[in-house]
């Protein structure tokens, strides 16, 4: 009866099915709409630059000591690195100027190796040892006089410290096994004063080592010496030491030579991909394979007459390409700042590292060319947590060589002679080195 009712009232009959429905959308939206709540806190996009708040960001290689020395002549008390360079009278006009605090704050760094570096032409066999030690000593005041800014450095846990109180671990190495002046006893005191990288040659030979340049003569000279039966005690000392040895600037024998007799892990600091670019100072195929299986780490280097390309694109080529080889464990940057006089459009200075974690994130390149992106992951390991891993590893080698003695053999005279640099007018007592 009272179905009839409705069903043959039209009025009624509406309202009621109108009734249903808004009884249906009443229970039914909210449950969506919570729903959607659940599921979606929508998801906010992951920019690689966050990973730079989680790990320090290590880079490998910055040239601004040396930067300080041809510009202020070492003399830093009234030279203000808390400014902006670009707009400094001097400043301003230098190529390779790309390092001031202002920047280093924007590009996120976390930990910076320092370079003590001095051109070996002018200096091997002359004063090497005191210009070396010059570098040292203005890199050292730098860090002191920007205490809020800068925390002194010389371990990997040291490194942590200084990330968590939200400065820049500052961190010293030698560029050049001719700063050594072939002395063992220069090796162990730089160590103390907290060198805790030495690249073993810059772009001259030692008489215990090759340097890149011979592997583009031509024809490369028969008489590579490699590695010198006095250079393996070198690397041998840097193991018992706890120096990491860096072999960006060697030769490709070098290299070998390097990777087969270290006892603890390798890095370059500063060396790009040779399959992707033709250059000495880049890394080959087959020495980035042996790196990777004995753990070591590769900083990649920005310089665009390395990396055979002048924007930021050309640099993740070499970063992609690594990763083929070596896997994700073993890169790491180090953009030779302040040591070229120019530098890829998008990298131009320290204030652009951010950039470069966002498109490896990404994915895409600028040209719109597309690469398997980089994880939160992948990126916390090229930012630092390699070269942590590496410097760990160094210095846990170094505490079980505790009850090793120091090497004492002084370089023998052959290999002076060998070198063609016997006789050198400027090193006295060459007979000590003759038994
Ligand atoms: C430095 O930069 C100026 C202006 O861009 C250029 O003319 C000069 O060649 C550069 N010098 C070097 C050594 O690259
Ligand atoms: C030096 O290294 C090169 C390349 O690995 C090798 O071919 C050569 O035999 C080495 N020379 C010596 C003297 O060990």
């Amino acid at each position: 009866m009272f179905l009839q009712t409705i069903l043959s009232n039209k009025k009624l009959l509406t309202a009621c099915v109108l009734a249903v429905v808004i009884t249906i959308c009443a229970i039914v939206v909210p449950i969506a709409v919570v729903n959607s709540y659940d599921d979606a806190p929508a998801p906010k996009k992951f920019t690689g630059r966050e990973v730079l708040d989680e790990v320090p960001l290590i880079d490998g290689h910055n040239d601004l000591p040396f930067s300080i020395y041809l510009v202020e002549r070492n003399l830093i008390n009234r030279f203000n690195l808390d400014s902006n360079l670009k707009e400094h009278p001097v400043w301003s006009a230098v190529n390779s100027s790309h390092t001031d605090l202002p920047r280093l704050r924007q590009g996120k760094l976390g930990a910076q190796f320092w370079v003590a570096y001095i051109r070996c032409a002018d200096t091997q066999y002359k004063d090497a040892v005191a210009r070396t030690l010059e570098q040292i000593d203005v890199t050292k005041r730098i860090i002191k006089k920007y205490p809020n800014d800068f925390k002194y450095a010389d371990s990997a846990d040291g490194i942590m410290e200084a990330f968590w109180e939200k400065k820049l671990a500052s961190l010293i190495a030698v560029e050049g096994g001719h700063s050594i002046d072939s002395r063992l006893a220069v090796l162990r005191l730089f160590y103390e004063l907290g060198v805790r990288y030495m690249t073993l040659t810059h772009s001259c030979n030692t008489p215990w080592a090759d340097a890149s340049p011979i592997d583009e003569v031509t024809p490369v000279p028969s008489q590579l010496n490699n590695l010198s039966a006095w250079g393996r005690h070198v690397i041998w000392e840097m193991n018992r030491l706890g120096m990491m040895i860096d072999i960006s600037h060697v030769s490709y024998g070098v290299m070998r030579d390097v990777l087969q007799h270290s006892r603890a892990p390798v890095i370059f600091s500063h060396s790009s991909a040779h399959t992707v670019f033709e250059h000495h100072r880049n890394v080959q195929d087959d020495i980035l394979s042996e790196l990777g299986r004995k753990r070591g780490i590769v900083m990649v280097n920005f310089y665009p007459l390395f990396v055979g390309g002048n924007t930021i694109d050309d640099v993740i080529k070499h970063l992609n390409h690594i990763r083929t080889i070596t896997g994700v464990d073993h890169i790491g940057l180090g953009g030779d700042y302040n040591g070229v006089s120019v530098t890829p459009e998008g990298l131009e200075d320290v204030s652009k590292y951010p950039d470069l974690f966002d498109m490896l994130a990404n994915g895409v390149l600028r040209t719109g060319e597309t690469f398997d992106p980089w994880t939160r992951d992948d990126l916390q390991k090229l930012a630092g947590l390699n070269l942590l891993r590496v410097f760990r590893e160094v210095e846990r080698i170094r505490d079980g060589l505790v009850d090793e003695e120091p090497f004492e053999d002084l370089i023998p005279y052959e290999e002076f002679e060998r070198a063609n640099v016997a006789d050198q007018p400027c090193m006295s007592d060459m007979d000590m080195h003759k038994n």
